[in-house]
């Protein structure tokens, strides 16, 4: 089904095409990266885990809704996804404060955002993903003022979406990326994977951190806090 050679080989995933032109094999990788991969590791069944826990969400997300790039599982770190064009921004919505906002304003970790927080940061590992204000990505073309509107009010959905789906399984969600692209029809879809990589997770008990922080942060176990989201998800799918 696959050609050998990757189309696209990111930090974390390799994209290749198929027989299908509008389809497109995503395979996840063991490696995890962090501080735009200043710091890198490979962790065993990492890939795997993302592959499952990301499909499961991208599914639930159609469920309700939500349209996105999820075709189907191949195996048990590739997915079929449908191609689209990347729009070259990175959208984060944020439920409590942690990470880049505190350091960049110097608030303080744990406020309550009431309403969320969508920000945008531009696609760009050279310049380091610097945050743009929505008038900067419409005067540089990097989407239109309607496409902007559409995937901030996606985003704010895929955010209550994900609450209603992570809360009753104990686990926080206190901030996530999402990115979104085009189909050749011009229709606006979530992309990219929904996982540890690209959420944080507290555990609502104890405050656990059950995501990437865990290798951001050197507080180990990393492997183990991605087998804890998979373990809940897929209790609350046998249900
Ligand atoms: P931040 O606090 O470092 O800006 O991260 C906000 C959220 O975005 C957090 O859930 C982690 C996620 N994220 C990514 O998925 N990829 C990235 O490159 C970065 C910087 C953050
Ligand atoms: N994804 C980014 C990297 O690989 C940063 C991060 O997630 O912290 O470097």
């Amino acid at each position: 089904m696959t050609q050998r050679e990757p189309i696209y080989e990111g930090k974390a995933k390799k994209l290749f095409e198929t027989e299908d032109p509008d389809i497109l094999l995503l395979e996840y990788k063991d490696t995890l990266t962090a501080f735009n991969a200043l710091k890198k590791a490979t962790m065993e069944g990492k890939g795997t885990l993302n592959n499952k826990i990301s499909s499961f969400i991208l599914q639930y997300l159609s469920s309700k809704g939500v349209p996105n790039h999820f075709v189907k599982v191949i195996d048990d770190s590739s997915q079929l996804v449908k191609k689209v064009e990347i729009i070259p921004l990175e959208v984060v919505v944020r439920n409590i404060t942690t990470g880049s906002i505190c350091k960049r304003l110097g608030v303080p970790e744990g406020i309550n955002l009431i309403p969320p927080l969508v920000e945008f940061y531009l696609k760009n590992d050279d310049l380091g993903d610097p945050i743009v204000t929505k008038e900067q990505a419409i005067a540089f073309g990097w989407a239109a003022k309607e496409e902007i509107e559409k995937i901030k009010d996606l985003a704010l959905r895929v955010n209550t979406l994900l609450q209603e789906l992570f809360t009753p399984l104990g686990i926080t969600l206190v901030d996530f990326k999402l990115e979104f692209g085009k189909t050749k029809d011009g229709e606006i879809i979530l992309a990219d994977e929904i996982s540890p990589d690209t959420c944080r997770f507290w555990d609502s008990s104890s405050g656990d951190r059950l995501d990437k922080d865990r290798f951001r942060k050197d507080l180990g176990n990393v492997l183990e806090a991605y087998q804890e989201i998979w373990k809940r998800l897929s209790c609350k799918g046998e249900r």
